[in-house]
Formats: structure tokens, C-alpha cells, sequence
């Protein structure tokens, strides 16, 4: 057996215990793998207030993890026991991608494709904040066809996806001018992902932006009033569903290892990081204090969780053991 945060009913975030489950086999494809950190996303908050997709209950939330590799299927040819990876562990475009068992739990199984290797400089920290909202940011840019020496005007500059498009604009899709929203206290922690102008949503409306940009990339469903901002006929990106304005394309997350491995190096030069909200990382027994922060609205970057303590000893998955010994954890049995 193994801890894992579940729900048996959907609702607010106090429907969340700590439980034991099982712990799963991984089918031919599919890789078992020891979680060492993870990430909560808006999307685990629509699922959990059953807004999202029809799920079986009880669901293990959490889509984004980083971990090793502890045991593996037989057609599994990329990764070997002891490999550190990290991915989103549900395939959103399959008909039943998603999975009862998230990572907010000591084990999980996905498939080998879903996940790519660890940057080696990232901590799992670090690492398990990135893939769902980096291939969500990737995915934006590629619907919007953005084109090195464009500019773009990203509506929500300090948010997990928000944080990532910044980055990725300025560093590597070399954006000829990178704008972005924010509130006051958050200005200046825009500006140093490398936005060149910072725009204050509680001082300056959209009507009053002086310039038009080749995208609007708007990561909080503002879309009906920030395509103000946009040049005549430029694409309008909103990630949220469904758009608040005709024009804009909705643009969802496509989760792939590939795109995980090609951003890769961006990763590794530092050109893109990491932002784990300086509330964090929190205590996996803190899970459902996390939720209640992420669920203000006002998280900057990532919010990541903290692994379940783990002992070497007394195994029963190929020398892994499944208690949690920390006794900070209340549900502690
Ligand atoms: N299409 C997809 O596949 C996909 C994938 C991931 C996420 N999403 C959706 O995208 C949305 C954002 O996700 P996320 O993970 O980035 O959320 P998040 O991290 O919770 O976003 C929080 C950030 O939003 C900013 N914000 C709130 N209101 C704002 C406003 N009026 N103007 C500018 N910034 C504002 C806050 O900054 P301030 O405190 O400065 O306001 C805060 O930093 C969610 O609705 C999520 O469900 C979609």
C-alpha cells in the first residue's frame, strides 16, 4: 500500500483525506515511478468541483510530477529503473487519457511517452512545476504561428502558465518586444523574467495601451477585453475555455515527452526557469492548504508540493518502502 491525497465526492478542497490505496502495476508501456515532487494546476480544482471531465470517484488528484523510475512494462524502451523524469501524466487528446491515480500520491504509473528525463541542473522541485504549464505555453505560440522578431502582449504575466510565456518569448522565441499584465506588487518579478514593459492591471486599462501587438497571449480568459491590444487581424491566444471573445482561438495542451525533450536544452542553459511560488514548496501533509492558496488566484509561478517522506527500508515495490514516517503528517496512522 501507499499514501496518496484522494476525494470520494466532488467540492471544495476540505472533501480531500489522506489515504491508503494500492500501489499499481505498470502495464506494458507504461513506467511505475516513485514521486519526489509535484505540482497543483487551476485544472485539478475544476476536476475536483467536477467542472472538467466525467472521472470515476475516488480520484488521486495532481497531473504534473518530477521522480524515478522504480519499475517498468515490457515494451518500455526509452527509460531504465533509477532514471529521474518528470511529465503531466494525462494524455488530455485520448478518449480515457485521464487517470484515477494523480501524483499527488508516493506512486503513480504513466506512459514512457508522456515523460522525458529530468533536466540535470532542475531539482524534482523544480522539474515537476514545468510540464503542464510549459507545453501549455508551447502549445499557444505554435496555434498562434509566432514568429521570431514578432511582439506579443501576454495578459497575466506572473501565473504558472503566465511566467512561462514571458520566458519563453523573450529567450526563445526571441519576441521583438514582450509585454505583459500584472499587478502592482508583481511588476517588478515580471520585468525580470524578461518582459520589457510591465503593465499595472490595477492602474492602466487595455483601451489605454498605446501599441498593438502581433499576439495577444491571454492566460486568464480575458480575452474579450484584451484584444484591444492586439494589431488588426493578429491572432488572439486565451487558454481558458471557452474564449470570452469571438476572435480569440482557444489554444489547450498537447502532453507530449517529445515536447518536453526539445525544450530541453532551454532548460539546461537557463535560458527558461523554473518559478516555484516563494510560498512553496509545500509539505505534501500541507496539500490541502496549497489548494486554498492556488485557489486565491494569486499564486506566482508554480505551486509545487514536496515529496511523501520516504524510507529505504521495510519494502514492497523492488526496495521501496510505502509508509509515511514523517510525524509532522496528521493523518499519520
Ligand atoms: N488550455 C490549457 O490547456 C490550460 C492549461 C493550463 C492552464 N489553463 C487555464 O489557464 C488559466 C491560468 O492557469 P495558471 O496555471 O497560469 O493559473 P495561476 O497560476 O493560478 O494564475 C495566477 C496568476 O493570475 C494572475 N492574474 C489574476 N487575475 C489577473 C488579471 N486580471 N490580470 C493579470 N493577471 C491576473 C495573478 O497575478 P496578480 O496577482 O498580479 O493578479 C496570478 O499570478 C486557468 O484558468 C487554467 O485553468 C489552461
Amino acid at each position: 500500500m501507499q499514501k496518496a491525497w484522494l476525494y470520494e465526492e466532488h467540492g471544495p478542497k476540505e472533501v480531500l483525506k489522506l489515504e491508503d490505496i494500492p500501489i499499481p502495476s505498470p502495464k506494458a508501456n507504461q513506467l511505475l515511478i516513485r514521486v519526489h515532487a509535484a505540482a497543483l494546476n487551476p485544472f485539478d480544482v475544476k476536476l475536483r468541483w467536477n467542472l472538467v471531465a466525467c472521472l470515476d470517484l475516488p480520484v488521486v488528484p495532481g497531473c504534473d510530477m518530477a521522480g524515478v523510475v522504480v519499475a517498468k512494462g515490457g515494451e518500455v524502451l526509452k527509460f531504465d529503473v533509477g532514471d529521474e523524469v518528470y511529465g503531466s501524466i494525462h494524455d488530455f487528446s485520448a478518449q480515457d487519457g485521464l487517470k484515477w491515480l494523480g501524483t499527488l500520491a508516493e506512486f503513480i504509473v504513466v506512459e514512457e511517452d508522456l515523460v522525458a528525463t529530468k533536466p540535470r541542473n532542475l531539482s524534482f522541485e523544480e522539474a515537476a512545476s514545468l510540464p503542464l504549464a510549459i507545453q501549455t505555453a508551447i502549445e499557444g505560440f505554435r496555434v498562434a504561428d509566432f514568429r521570431q522578431g514578432q511582439s506579443v502582449f501576454v495578459v497575466g504575466g506572473a501565473g504558472g502558465v503566465g511566467t512561462l510565456v514571458v520566458q519563453l518569448a523573450k529567450h526563445v522565441y526571441k519576441a521583438s518586444k514582450v509585454a505583459a499584465t500584472t499587478s502592482t506588487k508583481k511588476v517588478e518579478f515580471v520585468k525580470s523574467l524578461g518582459a520589457d514593459y510591465v503593465v499595472d492591471y490595477t492602474k492602466i486599462r487595455y483601451e489605454e495601451v498605446v501599441e498593438k501587438y502581433d499576439l495577444v497571449y491571454d492566460t486568464i480568459g480575458d480575452s474579450r477585453e484584451s484584444c484591444v491590444v492586439a494589431k488588426e487581424s493578429a491572432p488572439v491566444i486565451d487558454i481558458t475555455w471557452p474564449p470570452s471573445n469571438a476572435r480569440a482561438r482557444h489554444s489547450g495542451l498537447t502532453v507530449s515527452g517529445e515536447i518536453l525533450e526539445k525544450i530541453r536544452p532551454c532548460l539546461e542553459n537557463g535560458k527558461v526557469k523554473a518559478v516555484i511560488d516563494p510560498k512553496g514548496p509545500f509539505p505534501v501533509w500541507d496539500v490541502i492548504r496549497a489548494f486554498g492558496y492556488l485557489e486565491t488566484g494569486r499564486a506566482r509561478g508554480k505551486i509545487v508540493i514536496s515529496s511523501f517522506p520516504f524510507s529505504w527500508k521495510n519494502s514492497s515495490v523492488g526496495g521501496f518502502c510505502n509508509t509515511v514516517e514523517d510525524g509532522g503528517c496528521p493523518n499519520k496512522k
